[in-house]
This record gives structure tokens, C-alpha cells and sequence, in this order.
């Protein structure tokens, strides 16, 4: 339980968030630690993304707490939760780079925001290596989005999360669209990272080898809560027909045997 135990980044109480009559959380708690890949499992449309939203303050819950770092996100205007959100970098599902900047350029959006004093020599020389780190040539660089491969996409998009050296990641699907090989490069990377930087990571996925491959734990949403999180040989003893459906059917066994 070594990597569960410790100091806790993401806090989440009686989460509830709700559009018009579609209730998405009702009572959601979930608790994040320091240093821990925490997978983020469940159905499409169970509310993983509007959760991820509702904890880097960009959905508005109707009730619940959230803290980051200890720090309070309901309630606070954007200069106030400034120095927080400075300390964590999110890979939006989809990517969300900027059509119309470079891969460079993508990755110095949040330096132009938050350091607006630094000098482009200094912002190309942190572009330059932040796309090194999250795996793309240098070639990558002047390119825009159009000219890039699906995986290469999600790179630039990790190499703009990482800008601010962040402690706290945020990656909502990242391995979706990419074939297998391209998938288990991308794991590696982010474990790389989360080793080397010490990073705590909430990571989005329906993929299973995910899972399997780089996740500390698991949780799991259904029933518009957190209905359990843990190891995966945890959520196994657990008999939620969800969860033996998902990490006992036929993909989460061929995901198991073939564990990395
Ligand atoms: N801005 C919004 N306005 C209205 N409904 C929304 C909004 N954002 C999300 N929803 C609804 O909330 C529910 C949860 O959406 P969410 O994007 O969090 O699902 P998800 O678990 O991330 O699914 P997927 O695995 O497909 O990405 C869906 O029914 C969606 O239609
Ligand atoms: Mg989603």
C-alpha cells in the first residue's frame, strides 16, 4: 500500500454536478496521493472528463469541495486560483492544440500566460525542451497541428502540459486513437516522467493495458460516484458487476495475461 499512503494533492467531497435534470455526480468523493498514477475508469458519458473539469475549476459543481494542494478550487475567481493552477499541466481528451500555432508555439501559450516577461529566445529554448521530453523530434518544432500524426498530437499536447514544470498531470484519454505500439510508448513515457519528475498523475482511460502497465490505482466511476478505488487485484475481490465485467471480460483478461 506504500504508494497509497502519504500526502494527499486532489481532494474531492459530496461531488455533485448536474446539466439541466442529467444528474452526472451525486455525493462523488475521491481522494488523490502524492507521487501515484491514479487511473480514472468508466463508462462513456459516467462523467470522467465534466469530474476532471470540475477539479481544474473550469465546471462549476452545483455542491461538493474540491482542494488542490490543499487549497479550496469552488468559489475562487481565476487570479485567485492562479498559483495553483500554475502547478499542474492537463492533457485535454482530444488534445485541444491550437490549430493555428506551432507545436513551439502550442507549448508557449501557458509560459506567454503566466511569465509573460520571459523573452522568446528563453521560450523557444523551454519549447524546445519540453517537446524534447515528451518523446517528438526536434523536426516536430515548426510544424502545426495539421502536420502531425494522431500520436505525435498527443505528444505536442504533453509537451504543452508540461510547460510550466507542473507537479500535478492531468491526462484525460491520452492513449486513445493510438495504435498498441504507439500506446505502450506513450505509457512509458508518462511513467518515465512521473519517475523522473516526481510527478502525481490523474490519468482518463478506457485502455486496459493502461491500466495494467502504469497505474498505482484504480477508480472507478459509476452510479454517478466513485463506487471504488484500488489496486486492480483490490477492485477484482470486489463483485460490482461493472467491474468484473470490465477487468474480467474477455479484453480485461487478454489485458491481464498480456501484462507489461
Ligand atoms: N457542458 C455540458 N453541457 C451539458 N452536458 C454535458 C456537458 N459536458 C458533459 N455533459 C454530459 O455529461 C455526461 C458526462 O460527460 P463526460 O464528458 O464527463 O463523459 P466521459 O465519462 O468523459 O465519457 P467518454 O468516456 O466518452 O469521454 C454526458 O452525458 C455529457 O453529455
Ligand atoms: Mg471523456
Amino acid at each position: 500500500m506504500s504508494d497509497t499512503d502519504g500526502e494527499i494533492v486532489i481532494s474531492v467531497r459530496g461531488l455533485r454536478n448536474a446539466f439541466g435534470e442529467q444528474v452526472i455526480h451525486d455525493e462523488l468523493d475521491l481522494d488523490v496521493h502524492r507521487g501515484e498514477i491514479l487511473g480514472v475508469v468508466g463508462g462513456s458519458g459516467t462523467g470522467k472528463s465534466v469530474l476532471m473539469r470540475s477539479i481544474i475549476g473550469l465546471q462549476h459543481p452545483v455542491a461538493g469541495e474540491v482542494h488542490v494542494f490543499g487549497e479550496s478550487m469552488i468559489g475562487r475567481d481565476d487570479t485567485e486560483a492562479t498559483n495553483v493552477r500554475k502547478r499542474w499541466g492537463v492533457l485535454f481528451q482530444g488534445g485541444a492544440l491550437f490549430s493555428t500555432l506551432t507545436v513551439a508555439e502550442n507549448v508557449e501559450v501557458p509560459l506567454r500566460e503566466y511569465y509573460p516577461e520571459l523573452h522568446q529566445q528563453l521560450l523557444d529554448e523551454i519549447a524546445s525542451y519540453k517537446i524534447m521530453m515528451s518523446g517528438l523530434p526536434a523536426e516536430a518544432a515548426p510544424k502545426f497541428p495539421s502536420e502531425l500524426s494522431g500520436g505525435m498530437k498527443k505528444r505536442a499536447g504533453l509537451a504543452r502540459s508540461l510547460a510550466l514544470d507542473p507537479e500535478l498531470l492531468f491526462l484525460d484519454e491520452p492513449t486513445a486513437g493510438l495504435d498498441p505500439i504507439g500506446a505502450a510508448a506513450f505509457d512509458e513515457l508518462t511513467k518515465n516522467l512521473k519517475e523522473t519528475l516526481g510527478l502525481t498523475v490523474f490519468l482518463i482511460t478506457h485502455d486496459l493495458d493502461t491500466l495494467h502497465a502504469i497505474c498505482d490505482r484504480v477508480a472507478v466511476l459509476a452510479d454517478r460516484k466513485v463506487i471504488a478505488v484500488g489496486t486492480i487485484p483490490e477492485l477484482l475481490a470486489l463483485d460490482h458487476p461493472w467491474i468484473q465485467e470490465y477487468f474480467n471480460g474477455p479484453r480485461g483478461r487478454a489485458a491481464l495475461g498480456a501484462k507489461r
